[in-house]
Order: C-alpha cells, then structure tokens, then sequence
C-alpha cells in the first residue's frame, strides 16, 4: 500500500497521521486527527509532543450552516484590516469556542469534550444549534477551509479535511504543529519522519496527498 492508502487507514482507525504541507509554503508537519477520535490522551500528546496550536478545521459546508466567519472578517481592529501572509493567501482561522458543558475551557478533558462535539455537529450540521452548543471566545481555534478543498488552498486545513474525506469521517479534524523542543522551530521533516518511526504513525508529504486526492 502507498503511504497515502496506509494514511487513509489508519485516520479511519482514529489515528494521528503527520502532514508536512510544504518546503516552499509553512514547512510545518501538523499531527492530524480525525476530530470524533480524540479522546483527553490525544489532547495531552498534541500539546507534550506536537506543541503547536490546537485547531479543529471544519468544511466550507459546516462553517456555512453555522455562519462561523473568517476571524479576519470579524476584528474591527487595524491589526485585522492587512493580513500580509508570507506563505498564503488568507488564514483559515475563524472563532475560538469551548463545549457549554466545560468548566474552564482548557483542560485535556475540556478540550477534548469541545473536539468530539465538533465532530458530532460536522457530521448533521442541519440538525445541530451551534450556539446552543458552544460559546465564543473558548480554547480551540476553529479553522474554516476552502470551499473546494485543494483546489482552492493547499493549506493543513484543506489537507486534513481531504484525509477524512478520502477515510468516509464527518469534515471536522483536528491539527496542531510539531515544534522542535530544542530549537522552538517547526520539527523538521527528517525529525518528524522519525517520530512516526518511533510510534508507529503514518507521515505524508502534503505533495502525494495532493496528487492523489486533490
Ligand atoms: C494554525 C496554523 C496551522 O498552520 C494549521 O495547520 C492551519 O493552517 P494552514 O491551513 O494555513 O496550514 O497556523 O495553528
Ligand atoms: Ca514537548
Ligand atoms: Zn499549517
Ligand atoms: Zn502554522
């Protein structure tokens, strides 16, 4: 099987995949989940060995039915007005929310509880008040993606979201980036290639996702 069918399998296990996006835009390898799979253990690997930011990434479609906006376009604020990115068009960020039912927002409990509802509203986004659900501002970043994946941007949002496509999953996953503990910049590919390794996790190159998905 090719890394990208081993890639596939394994998110419909509930497993981490490893997505480099590219040399030449972020150069990031973001460790991705399936949003329904993440449990308070997965939350406590994210933040001990990605140690990036903890995002849940949902579909142009789900973003829509629960008119979740570009932060970009919500801040009435000069800092909002040029977003000047080095590595893309625009940023996929949108609000930040927690689960009505968490206490502070933070915890791997909370957190998770948050992600998992996300999942259960992405996968019947006509049958579930948002608001009801969530409050804004919280402690995970929603990320809103591309109305056609990786034809309009190529960014983790749209390669996380492809990857649950192509695995049959409800459009919400979950992305945090690998840092390197030792110099604080992105884990480099060589070293996140070896993590897999070591536990056992499938790395793609965004580039085969790509090719095969997009
Ligand atoms: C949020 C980010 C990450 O890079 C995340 O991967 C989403 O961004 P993108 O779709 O642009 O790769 O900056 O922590
Ligand atoms: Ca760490
Ligand atoms: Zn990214
Ligand atoms: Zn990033």
């Amino acid at each position: 099987a090719t890394s990208i069918d081993q890639a596939i399998a394994a998110f419909r296990e509930g497993e981490p995949v490893l997505v480099h996006d590219a040399a030449d835009r972020e150069g990031e390898t973001d460790m991705v989940y399936p949003a329904g799979a993440v449990d308070s253990d997965a939350v406590a690997r994210m933040r001990n060995d990605a140690g990036g930011l903890i995002c849940v990434a949902l579909s142009d479609g789900v973003a829509e039915a629960f008119d979740l906006p570009f932060s970009q376009d919500l801040i009435d604020h000069p800092t909002a007005a040029d977003h000047e990115l080095g590595y893309d068009e625009r940023s996929s960020f949108s609000l930040t929310v927690n689960h009505r039912d968490t206490y502070t927002g933070i915890t791997d409990e909370d957190r998770a509880l948050t992600i998992t509802e996300l999942a259960e509203a992405a996968a019947d986004p006509g049958r579930f008040d948002f608001a009801e659900n969530f409050r804004s501002p919280g402690h995970v970043h929603l990320l809103r993606a591309a109305p056609e994946l990786l034809d309009d941007r190529k960014g983790h949002t749209e390669l996380g979201l492809a990857l649950a496509e192509a695995a049959d999953l409800p459009p919400a996953v979950v992305v945090c980036e690998m840092l390197d503990d030792e110099t604080g910049r992105a884990l480099s590919p060589a070293d996140a290639r070896a993590y897999a390794t070591g536990h056992d996790l499938v790395y793609v190159e965004g580039r085969d996702l790509i090719e095969r998905l997009g």
